[in-house]
């Protein structure tokens, strides 16, 4: 089947050498870049927003996945866009009109994703399933890099495969938090097609290069 997708983490980047970071990431042929938004409302921290993405977007070619973890998501959703994401995610916990924001992503010509909570039910995204290009399961709390991953999310993961091969969705299977090259391989046969990771990549021995080789030695 198709390769894993992996997208690392911005958030643990080195903001002051973002453009560098960008570059090692697209040397080590990487084809996402995972960018965290957060208003310190949906999420008790803040972290950055549109001019961070527009620079990035700048500097590199690589597909901006960005995972907005801010109330009422559809009123930047445009500027997120203009901004230079290839794809954006939502909480369907961060709006009472989920169906309404991942339409309004597809209808900027970008890629859906909706996304929730470890405490959050899966029938809560089954309603939009067949309107998104990504479903991501969060593996931790979202707020924070660096959090221990949450073991329960395998099983969900199994589930969303699941609900998506039901539907006939190829749809992305995303997975977000305390994702490591030693949990990897299970989430991938859990069904996961897509790895988000921060600390694992840019904390690791040797350097970002170093924690990629580390995921892809662990899926080969
Ligand atoms: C958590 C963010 C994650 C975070 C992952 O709120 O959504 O993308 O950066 O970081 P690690 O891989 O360190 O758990
Ligand atoms: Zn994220």
């Amino acid at each position: 089947h198709k390769p894993v997708i992996l997208s690392p983490s911005l958030l643990a980047c080195d903001f002051a050498r973002l453009g560098e970071e960008l570059a090692t990431l697209e040397a080590a042929g990487v084809p996402w870049a995972h960018v965290d938004v957060m208003d310190g409302q949906f999420v008790p921290n803040i972290s950055f927003g549109l001019p961070i993405l527009a620079a990035a977007r700048r500097v590199s070619g690589l597909y901006m996945d960005v995972h907005l973890m801010i109330e009422q998501p559809e009123r930047y959703l445009h500027d997120f866009a203009e901004a230079g994401a290839d794809g954006l995610t939502v909480q369907v916990e961060s709006t009472r009109h989920i169906h309404r924001a991942v339409g309004m992503v597809r209808e900027l010509g970008k890629r859906a994703g909706v996304t929730l909570n470890p405490g959050t039910p899966l029938d809560a995204i089954r309603p939009v399933l067949a309107d998104v290009d990504l479903v991501l399961v969060m593996s931790v709390n979202p707020g924070f890099g660096g959090q221990r991953f949450i073991p329960a999310s395998v099983e969900r993961v199994r589930e969303v495969r699941r609900m998506l091969d039901d539907l006939g969705s190829e749809a992305e299977l995303q997975v977000d938090g305390g994702v490591t090259a030693q949990n990897a391989r299970a989430l991938v046969e859990a069904g996961a097609t897509n790895l988000v990771a921060g600390s694992a990549i840019f904390g690791a021995d040797g350097g970002s290069a170093a924690g990629i080789q580390a995921f892809r030695d662990a899926l080969a």
